[in-house]
């Protein structure tokens, strides 16, 4: 038999090394290698290698209309791309106490309804799991719980209960036996759901993973584990805010960046059906340096407020700093707003930032920062009651933006009465009792704003 050959595995980036060395050679992280025995990885894969199936024409595959199940929560339907796919694996991050396991177990019974389902829970017991049950007064229908850590015996009982839908709680408490590791440890993590995505494919069983996130807010172990998922979603809240967003940033079967919007309660989650304004708590006086922006997250509009604070520096090398919006765009919008309206910051700090830790990924709402710096350099505050989006090209011209009308209808909805938008965006039919001040320079919306 051939010696067990001994790799490296960087716990930060999970690529793998020959040899140790202090430094990850792929993402350059230091102390993050960790020893990984291959050998035996490579001898399941060759069984598995040598069990599989011969190549057939797609066309006799792509049969009309794929199963879902749904989880019991439309919110997160969506984001799984309109339900839980049968033998998908979906890891599902999140800050402890933020309540992963709180929306599995709600979800576990209400698939329990329809399927059997085993809730595995390495980090409580089954009386705290039940107790939890009790409190959320869910319904527990052929939910099965179990307390283990060992990935084998966890697949034994989900083959003999034929469970169609196994929750994993959390997977850096899990271990496959004859590996010298700890839970947790790299070579833990990557096997435990090896196990488990092979068992996926395998009987079609859907698999739900919670993995903790580390300080820096990423999956604890090797990103290697959303490499082996199908789906990855993030569960986050802003800090002291009751809601909760889920949010899909890898999915094989739905598209990313589609949240799902929950309040927690004393009962547990509850969806928040129409969350468009879930983010916008702004006092009742309008104050300078705040605008209100029309996002799009996924498949829907969300009204998010931006903010800016203009003050006179005092280094020579003033201040550029951005909380929810890319800061090299925060440079371009500034270089444009000197270059094309005259409006000089250099001697400036600038500070930017999207209210209520929302992330603000898109260039339409390039418009809406350079509003809230105007306004916060003049002092002067906008009319509460105004919107802002479009996208900024260097040449100081206001480009179009997908979803206007959308965006449009969703902020009249709201009862916002003014959209500065970019003039490519004006609609053919007004959305009532909108005005829309449409722009095509930045010295013309800036006009539109004074
Ligand atoms: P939990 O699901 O245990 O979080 P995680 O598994 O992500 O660590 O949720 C824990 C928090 O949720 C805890 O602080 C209490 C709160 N909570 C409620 O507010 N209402 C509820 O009905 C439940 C079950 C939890
Ligand atoms: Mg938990």
């Amino acid at each position: 038999m051939a010696k067990p050959r001994t790799v490296f595995v960087c716990s930060s980036c999970g690529a793998d090394a020959p040899r140790w060395s202090g430094q990850c050679p792929a993402c350059g992280e230091w102390n993050t290698l960790a020893p990984f025995a291959e050998a035996r990885i490579r001898g399941a894969a060759r069984n598995e290698a040598r069990r599989s199936e011969r190549p057939e024409p797609i066309a006799r595959l792509v049969t009309g209309t794929e199963e879902r199940l749904p989880t019991g929560f439309a919110e997160f339907d969506r984001v799984l791309g309109g339900g839980l796919v049968p033998g998908s694996v979906t890891l599902i991050g999140g800050e402890p106490g933020i309540g992963k396991s709180t929306l599995l177990l709600q979800c576990a019974a209400a698939l329990a309804r329809e399927n059997g389902v085993l809730y595995a829970t390495g980090e409580e017991s089954v009386r705290q799991v039940a107790e939890r049950a009790r409190r959320l007064a869910v319904d527990p229908g052929a939910l099965t719980l179990v307390a283990e850590t060992a990935v084998e015996r966890i697949l034994e009982f989900g083959t003999e209960m034929g469970a169609r839908v196994i929750v994993i709680d959390s997977i850096q408490t899990m271990s496959v036996a004859g590996l010298d590791a700890a839970p947790g440890a790299v070579t833990q993590l990557r096997e435990s759901t090896a196990s488990l995505v092979r068992h996926a494919k395998g009987t079609g069983a859907s698999v739900l993973l919670i993995g903790h996130v580390t300080r820096e807010g990423v999956i604890a172990g090797p990103r290697v584990l959303e490499h082996m998922v199908d789906t990855v979603l993030y569960f986050e809240s802003d800090s002291g805010s009751r809601f909760r967003v889920i949010r899909a940033v890898k999915n094989r079967f739905g598209a990313v960046n589609e949240i799902g919007v929950f309040a927690m309660e004393e009962r547990g989650l509850k969806e928040v059906r129409n969350p468009s304004a879930i983010f916008l708590s702004r006092g009742s006086d309008p104050v300078p340096g705040s605008v209100v922006t029309v996002a799009r997250e996924g498949t829907r509009q969300m009204l998010i407020e931006v903010q800016a604070l203009v003050d006179a520096s005092q280094i020579s090398n003033p201040r550029r700093v951005a909380v929810g919006f890319e800061a090299n765009r925060v440079a371009l919008l500034l270089a444009v707003l000197h270059r094309h309206a005259g409006v000089a910051l250099h001697a400036h700090d600038v500070f930017v930032n999207v209210v209520g830790g929302v992330r603000l990924a898109e260039t339409a709402a390039d418009l809406a920062v350079v509003a809230a710096l105007c306004s916060s350099l003049n002092g002067r505050a906008l009319p509460q009651d105004l919107v802002v989006f479009g996208e900024i090209g260097l040449t100081g011209e206001i480009r179009p933006v997908p979803y206007g009308e959308e965006r449009l209808r969703e902020a009249a909805k709201h009862g916002f009465r003014r959209a500065i938008v970019p003039r490519a965006n004006l609609p053919r039919q007004l959305p009532e009792g909108l005005e829309i001040v449409p722009a095509a320079k930045i010295p013309e919306a800036l006009a539109a704003l004074s």
